[in-house]
């Protein structure tokens, strides 16, 4: 029998386009197309087992070896700093960290600049770097409101394409990183599913032209 890899992906629209480059890759799943609330799919015959999880998730899977790979944003690879491995920059789900604030805001450099964000640590490195004093107010999302009911002063969050920072008469004042969608892999997998492994890195490598 074959040795299965476990592979999770980000459910959502991500996770389909990752989905089409594993496939392509001759790792295809054809009963994942079926419309269901299933999240584990299987095709014995090619050896691979498919996980839905939650985007922010992905990287605990893996970590601790309930996945084998999958592929999380590099987001979340800064916020948590997961122990995995980092294999390939998959050129998708691109998007940035960036600091935002009112279009008025002006900073003061002799106050504490409060920052509400989901990414604490990014965050905080950040600052540090600028050797900035901050206050951070940890918070699970709709981030753009803090500025405006004055909870902080700045944010820091993904802007895509900027659409809900405009909506809120936001705007970005920095760009903290670049982020994309990142194929992860465990520590110990890698070196004993490493035939397979390397198999899908070197196959998508090539879709992207890498
Ligand atoms: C993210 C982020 C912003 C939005 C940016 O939220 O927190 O709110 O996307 O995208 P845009 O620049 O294209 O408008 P997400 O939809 O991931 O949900 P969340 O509120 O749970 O973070």
């Amino acid at each position: 029998m074959k040795t299965m890899l476990n592979v999770a992906l980000p459910k959502g629209r991500l996770g389909e386009k990752v989905y089409a480059m594993f496939e392509k890759a001759g790792f295809e799943c054809p009963s994942i197309k079926e419309q269901n609330r299933k999240l584990i799919f299987e095709n014995e015959e090619v050896g691979v087992r498919y996980f839905w999880v939650k985007p922010s998730d992905v990287a605990i899977y893996v970590e601790r070896g309930a996945a084998d790979i999958g592929v999380a944003g590099k987001d979340i690879l800064l916020e948590y700093e997961p122990n995995v491995y980092e294999l390939l920059d998959l050129d998708i789900g691109k998007c940035r960290m960036a600091v935002a604030a009112k279009n008025d805001f002006r900073d003061d450099p002799s106050r504490t600049l409060r920052v509400a964000t989901k990414f604490s640590n990014i965050a905080r490195s950040y600052y540090a770097s600028l050797d900035r004093d901050i206050d951070i107010i940890h918070l699970n999302g709709s981030i753009e409101i803090a500025p405006i009911l004055d909870l902080s002063d700045v944010i820091v969050d993904i802007v895509e394409t900027g659409t809900t920072l405009k909506e809120n008469q936001l705007e970005v004042f920095e760009t903290i990183v670049p982020i994309s969608a990142r194929l992860i892999s465990n520590k110990s997998s890698f070196k004993f599913k490493n035939q397979q492994i390397e198999k899908i890195v070197g196959e998508i490598s090539a879709q992207l032209g890498k």
